[in-house]
């Protein structure tokens, strides 16, 4: 492995996996994104010159530029971050969701196929198990858990693993998924639910909760998801499933308070809104495979990570004022205008 090609590496968790890489290996990184309204190249200002690394602007659907882009940077390894990767997005239309997130990988399992790569690796996600039952903690989702989607957003991951699991089999090629809880961290853009409510505490505004504000994800520190694709992409075995997760469970409302707690603010800036449609109750990641066969461990507790994030956003201050301008707006009251109660 020398050159990997790390498709939408301009977004949030793209982005952290970039410098990740840089600072941990000697690889050359050719981030490819196509910088949608989620692609930021801001979020890469600090290493865009770092002799390992390239940006080129291209779409993984675009099968042309994607084959040419391997030839000229003699990729051999292509670890797939490129999605639509908002729930309610999703929700409000799913056609780019089974463009992107479908056909994209398609395209680059094609090429897997076609360059005869040495490894691909599919960033997926917790939410292709579906949702579990509230009050049986005890119940996690395993690599074992069949996959029941419930946004279009999942389905389209869902569709996407299948596809990897499919040309694994059928042209014996060295495919591995990883799925992972909700992330938080820097340079999140502010429509998920950490950096929104950091956001909406700081300008004194309303934080929108969906429902009863009982659901419940799993968080975690996003370099923690970073360290454990590079444990998977060195250590893990080709056609396996890696789940992963911080085991650190927490109802949306109280990830609320905590943040408005931290930030000195009043609970009454709280807004409870109507439910997102299908919202799924609780996700819960048992990451015991990757810990135990490939010894991977996260190294951030949630008070470290959380103190960390909420400092970030406050020291850039600019970064999320920028994004948050423009089509965001449009988005925000075209999303949460029907949901005030
Ligand atoms: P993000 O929305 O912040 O970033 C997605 C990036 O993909 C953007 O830079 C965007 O410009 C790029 N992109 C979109 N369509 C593209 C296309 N057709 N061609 C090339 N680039 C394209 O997403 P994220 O939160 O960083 O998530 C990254 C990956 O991790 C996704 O595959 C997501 O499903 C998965 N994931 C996310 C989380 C999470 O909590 N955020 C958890 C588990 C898994
Ligand atoms: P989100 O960050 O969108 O991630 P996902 O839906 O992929 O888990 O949402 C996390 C949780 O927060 C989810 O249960 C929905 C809830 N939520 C709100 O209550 N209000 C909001 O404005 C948003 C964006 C999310």
């Amino acid at each position: 492995m020398k050159n990997i090609l790390v498709t939408g590496g301009a977004g949030f968790i793209g982005s952290n996996f970039v410098k990740y890489m840089l600072q941990n290996y000697t690889y050359k990184i050719i981030n490819y994104d196509k910088l949608t309204y989620a692609g930021n190249l801001e979020n890469l200002t600090d290493i865009e010159k770092h002799p390992n690394y390239k940006f080129i602007k291209g779409d993984i659907c675009d099968k042309d530029f994607v084959y040419r882009t391997i030839k000229e940077s003699q990729i051999d390894t292509i670890i797939n971050f490129a999605a639509e990767s908002h729930v309610d997005r999703s929700i409000l239309g799913a056609r780019e969701f089974v463009i992107t997130n479908i056909l994209g990988t398609q395209v680059l399992l094609d090429a897997l196929k076609e360059f005869k790569l040495e490894k691909f690796l599919q960033v997926s996600t917790d939410e292709v198990y579906g949702s579990l039952p509230e009050n049986q903690r005890e119940i996690k989702f395993s690599e074992k858990t069949p996959l029941k989607t419930n946004s279009p957003y999942s389905a389209s991951k869902a569709a996407a693993d299948l596809l990897c699991n499919a040309y694994e089999h059928t042209f014996n090629l060295p495919v591995l998924i990883t799925r992972c809880s909700n992330n938080y961290g820097p340079y999140q853009f502010p429509e998920k639910l950490i950096p929104l409510m950091i956001a909406k505490a700081l300008d004194g505004e309303k934080l929108p909760v969906y429902g009863d504000g009982k659901n419940i994800r799993d968080w975690l520190y996003v370099e923690d998801h970073c360290s454990a694709i590079a444990t998977v992409i060195h250590k893990g075995k080709d056609g396996e499933v890696y789940n992963i997760g911080g085991s650190n469970e927490w109802y949306n409302i109280d990830i609320v308070k905590l943040i408005l707690s931290k930030l000195g603010k009043s609970e009454n800036q709280i807004m409870y809104v109507k439910d997102r449609p299908g919202h799924d109750r609780r996700y819960a990641i048992d990451s015991t495979k990757i810990q135990t066969e490939l010894g991977w461990i996260p190294r951030y507790s949630f008070e470290n990570g959380i103190e960390k994030t909420i400092s970030w956003y406050i020291e850039n201050e600019n970064w999320w004022r920028k994004v948050m301008s423009g089509e965001y707006l449009k988005y925000y009251e075209k999303n949460y205008s029907g949901k005030i109660i």
